[in-house]
């Protein structure tokens, strides 16, 4: 899978990218990750790619022209007109879902927005979807755009060399992950739950789901309507449930 990031900050992004899982993901030809310069397709002398607004207000704009001119050269490159994900808070909110949608596509363009946002008539030309990553504002898209490579790169095939799809973590079946445990079986007179030493797979999956199902219900109930829960595992979330409807004790306490 090739991601094409039009950026003017292409160092932070390469540099931001290149370790760890992905970095090896790169190694293998498993993706390919390129940082396309906006500055470098200025068409004016001193090489501008922002400018005041018109009808005043405070703030600059990235440019139309750069833009634009980067992103022709991505289409020249490969021969088609691949989708483009612009970053923006005004997007819909990123999940998992999108991130298994995007990972069919075989170039991906992201393009990372500056200053006060993008002259709008090369994002109506050129943009496909508009993708947030959550509701607070941050200086620029080229976190947002590490962000999809990072959950979109995990998706393809062979990424996470450990023969697991990304598929069997949280939120691949609506759900939270279950907690996990590794040696020693005692820490801090802590214990590994007794069922995760039983060898017994049948009763070892039923726990970790019905964890899921527990954590999920304390700490994101909003998922569980999308789960696919049946009825015996929505009377378990809802014990969890009626439970965090209550105050919590200490301020029974004072
Ligand atoms: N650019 C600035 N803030 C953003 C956000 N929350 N999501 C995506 N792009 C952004």
């Amino acid at each position: 899978m090739f991601f094409h990031i039009l950026t003017l900050f292409p160092d932070m992004v390469m540099e931001g990218l290149s370790t760890s899982i992905l970095g090896r993901a790169m190694e293998k030809g498993l993706i390919h990750i390129e940082a396309v310069n906006i500055r470098d397709y200025a068409d004016n002398k001193h090489l501008r790619v922002d400018d005041y607004t018109y009808g005043g207000g405070a703030g600059m704009l990235m440019r139309a022209q750069p833009v634009y001119g980067a992103y022709e050269a991505v289409v020249e490159k490969i021969g088609y007109r691949p989708r483009v994900v612009y970053l923006t808070p005004q997007g819909e909110v990123f999940r998992q879902s999108k991130a298994r949608e995007l990972a069919e596509e075989e170039h991906l363009i992201l393009l990372c927005g500056h200053y006060e946002g993008i002259d709008e008539r090369v994002l109506e030309e050129i943009v496909t979807d508009y993708v947030s990553i959550g509701d607070y504002v941050l200086t620029g898209g080229e976190l947002p755009a590490m962000v999809l490579v990072d959950a979109i790169s995990r998706m393809v095939p062979g990424v996470l060399g450990n023969g697991d799809s990304g598929e069997i973590e949280s939120f691949s079946d609506g759900l939270l992950e279950y907690p996990q445990y590794s040696r020693p079986e005692e820490w801090h007179g802590k214990h590994v739950p007794e069922v995760l030493l039983s060898g017994h797979p049948a009763n070892i999956e039923k726990w970790r789901r019905e964890q899921s199902i527990l954590r999920t219900a304390a700490r994101r109930p909003d998922l569980l309507e999308h789960a696919g829960l049946t009825p015996e595992e929505w009377e378990c979330a809802g014990r969890v449930l009626a439970r965090t409807d209550q105050p919590p004790e200490e301020w029974e306490k004072s």
